[in-house]
This record gives structure tokens, sequence and C-alpha cells, in this order.
């Protein structure tokens, strides 16, 4: 369970959905809906929130019993932008609310990553949302935010994996009270699978690479927002509780890290997504 400043509770996983679309994509996330993920990460980018949507109202769970996270783009900051951006995805969605808006990466050269943040939290006035997030934002831009509103953003999806495992950042968060989430947790397969310390951590506990990876994450305190098509793997990779990796697994895991770590070109003081 990861906890937020309210004391509101989010499961230990949560879904990614990117780039599952079409009937297909309702299927892969319907199963991840029935395998138990409570927690769905989408982005209007995606384009598949209408899938998002059918997944959800298919699965007959009650709404209140799975939360939805989805991200405004970089060409919607402007504030009435903002905010038509959110109730259009609730429309597609077929919600009145979402759980958490984000905004998807900062776009610091357009100077107007405060104002999309405040233009969610007139959404949450509004009821529209119930948690603002940002993603992407680094230190300095979540203390922008803070200076600007007087309060953080509930979470902060950021890349984080062990070839790029965010140290710095996580501190920050803690101070700040901001949960980290992490997006391509297993580095997309890119990460260290086959070899140690992940390889002998998955020997030792008789659980697999990908497991190891997003244990480690959950001890450091860290959301991880897999993506897996395939039921098995969705499965496997909610099934972390009784797994427990020692200090010196988690710390060799996090010394994988290296400073050009990163899945591509993807740092968010020169990446920009529109
Ligand atoms: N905020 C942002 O800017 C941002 C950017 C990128 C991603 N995201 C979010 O983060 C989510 C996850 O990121 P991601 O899809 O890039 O990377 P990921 O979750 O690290 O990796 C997904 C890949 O790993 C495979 N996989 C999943 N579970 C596995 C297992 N147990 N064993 C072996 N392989 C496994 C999947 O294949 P199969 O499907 O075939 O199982 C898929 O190819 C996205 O869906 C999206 O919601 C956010």
């Amino acid at each position: 369970m990861h906890r937020l400043r309210d004391g509101t509770t989010l499961p230990p996983v949560g879904f990614g959905t990117y780039p599952l679309r079409g009937p297909e994509g309702v299927e892969a996330m319907l199963s991840a809906l029935e395998v138990g993920y409570r927690y769905l990460d989408t982005a209007v980018n995606y384009e598949n929130e209408q899938e998002v949507g059918e997944a959800l109202r298919r699965s007959g769970l009650p709404r209140e019993e799975v939360l939805v996270a989805t991200k405004i783009p970089g060409r919607s900051h402007e504030r009435s932008a903002a905010v038509d951006s959110v109730e259009q995805s609730l429309e597609r969605l077929g919600l009145d609310r979402v759980d958490v808006a984000l905004v998807h990466w900062p776009n610091p050269s357009r100077g107007r990553y405060v104002e999309a943040v405040e233009a969610l939290l007139e959404c949450r006035e509004r009821g529209l949302v119930r948690f603002v997030g940002t993603s992407n934002y680094t230190a300095g831009h979540l203390r922008e935010v803070i200076e600007a509103t007087g309060e953080a953003p509930v979470l902060n999806q950021v890349e984080c994996h062990p070839l790029f495992p965010q140290s710095e950042l996580i501190e920050v968060h803690e101070q700040l009270g901001v949960l980290t989430q992490a997006w391509s947790p297993l580095g997309k397969r890119q990460a260290q699978y086959d070899a140690d310390p992940v390889a002998g951590a998955a020997a030792r506990t008789g659980a697999s690479p990908a497991q190891v990876i997003l244990r480690w994450h959950l001890q450091r305190g860290v959301m991880p927002l897999p993506k897996s098509a395939t039921p098995e793997r969705q499965r496997a990779n909610l099934d972390l509780l009784d797994l427990e990796l020692t200090g010196d697994e988690v710390a060799a895991i996090t010394a994988l890290g290296r400073p050009d770590g990163r899945l591509f070109d993807g740092d968010p003081e020169t990446h920009e997504e529109m």
C-alpha cells in the first residue's frame, strides 16, 4: 500500500495502459482488472481513454474500487485548455470524476507547467478530479508549483527503473510528501534481467527477474506501473507481497543506475511532448 498525504491509500502496483488500444487493448485491461489491478494509468496522448472506460464497465467492478488516472498533454497547459482537456477525458472515459489528473510533461520552454497544475486544482474544486499529480516534473518544477499554489502534487510519475533509479528525486519527494510513481518500471525489458544482482536475487527467492525489480520499487517506497498485455505476467507483476529482498540486494540493484541510463532522451529539462 502507498499512502497519499491525506491518508488515502493506493494499491502497491498500478497498471500502465500504454500502448494498449482497440478491442485487444480492452481485453488486456479487462484481464488486468480481473487478476486484481485496481489502479489504471492512462493519458490523453495514449488515445485509449475510451478503452479504459469500456474495460471498467465490462469488469462490473464498483466505480469506487478502481482508481483511474489520466494526464493532460503539453498542448493543453493553458488554463482553459487544461480544464477542457479534463472535461473531454471524462467524456471519453464515461466517468463523472477522475481519481488522479496529472500534467504529462512540464515542457519548460513553454513555461506553463505551474499554470497547468493550477488548472487541475481548479478542476479539483469543481469536483472533476480527486487528486492532482504531475509527471516528469523535476525538483525545481515541484518547488515552483508549491510556491505558487501552496501545495505539492500528491504524486509525481517519473522514469524509474534499475538503470535510472532516481535516488535524489525520490529523496526530494519524501521531503515534500509526494508519492513517487515509476513509469517503465521494468525498463521496458531493457533492464538487467538476466544478470546479477537481479538474477541472483531471483535465484535466491525463486521469483522472476521482473518480480525482483518490481519488489525493489516497493521496498524503496515507489509505486510501479508495469504494462503487460499477458494475463500470466499481469498476475505475476502483482504477486510480490511474499517476496522480500535484503537491504544489500536493494542497494545492489540501485547501484546499476547510470547517469545515461534513461531509456530514451527523456530528460524533462529538454524533452518536450505536446
Ligand atoms: N508519464 C510518462 O511520461 C510515461 C512514459 C512512459 C510510460 N508511462 C506509463 O508507464 C507504463 C509502463 O511503462 P512501459 O510500458 O514503457 O514499460 P514497462 O512496464 O517497464 O515494460 C513493459 C514491457 O515489459 C514486458 N513485461 C511486463 N511484465 C513482464 C514480466 N513479468 N516479465 C517479462 N516481461 C514483462 C511487457 O510485455 P508484455 O505486454 O508482452 O507482457 C512490455 O513489453 C505505461 O504503460 C504508461 O502507463 C508513462
